[in-house]
């Protein structure tokens, strides 16, 4: 079945001193349980993953890359390849966050390039989906959700789909305290399990881990974690503090 997956994207917070420390504290605090009962990842600015990939180096922890370019090399200033992201120790890149896709600009199309690209330089793509609240008072969810999913696995094979972690944020619970009921939550897990079951197959629907992200909290992971198709968390703000991502790591188990 499928195992716990809890990540903590850490986005543009923190410096080297506070990433190392609060990496090693992860390592520390989830030995015992992280690799064996649940995948843990932690997801550092990309000045610090080097860093941050040393210091959980003799841990289970693996670390992720907030974002990841599709072309290999070349004159793209300011962009980091999947080679340069494996070369520092990564094992995961989160593609398509909503900061990326609402605050940057990033297109579905160019996310789906990034998942693809990912894969094909050996790293695990996590791809974010989510609707705006105006898309969900709008009755709009399921089809941005599908629209996201279907465009962010363009082209990939079943092979090739094996490989990803969906992560169901939607916009609205992000960063503002107000999360998804467990319910919501698992209404849009099981939407999307469905979807992959008919875009691929029951087998690989049931094998892919979704998880849910936006306002996660450690009084709040146990009931989302209970839900049949919530298999994970993606947590911003309260991976940042080493005691709530550990009990919310703790509660995953
Ligand atoms: P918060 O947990 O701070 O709401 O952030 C969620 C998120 O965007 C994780 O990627």
């Amino acid at each position: 079945m499928r195992k716990p997956f809890i990540s903590g994207n850490w986005k543009m917070v923190g410096d080297s001193q506070s990433s190392v420390a609060l990496a090693k504290a992860v390592a520390e605090g989830s030995a015992g349980i992280a690799g064996e009962r649940v995948d843990v990842a932690v997801i550092p600015p990309f000045v610090y993953l080097q860093a941050v990939a040393k210091a959980v180096s003799s841990s289970a922890i693996a670390v992720g890359a907030q974002d990841v370019y599709f072309e290999a090399k070349g004159a793209f200033t300011g962009e980091i390849s999947p080679a340069m992201l494996k070369d520092v120790g990564c094992t995961y890149a989160l593609c398509g966050h909503s900061e990326r896709r609402h605050v940057i600009g990033e297109s579905d199309e160019l996310v789906g390039k990034k998942v693809t690209a990912a894969i094909n330089g050996g790293l695990l793509p996590i791809l974010c989906v989510g609707e705006l609240l105006a898309e969900r008072d709008a009755g709009k969810m399921e089809q941005v959700v599908e629209r996201h999913l279907r465009t962010g696995l363009a082209g990939l094979d079943a092979e090739k789909m094996s490989a990803v972690t969906i992560a169901y944020e939607p916009v609205w619970a992000i960063g503002t305290g107000r999360t998804a009921t467990p319910q919501q939550a698992q209404e849009v897990h099981q939407f999307v399990r469905g979807l992959l079951a008919k875009m691929y197959s029951k087998d690989l629907a049931q094998e892919t881990r979704i998880l849910y992200g936006g306002s996660v909290k450690p009084d709040n992971a146990r009931e989302l974690m209970a839900q049949a198709d919530v298999d994970g968390l993606l947590v911003g703000g309260a991976s940042l503090k080493a005691d709530d991502f550990l009990k919310i790591i703790q509660a995953s188990v």
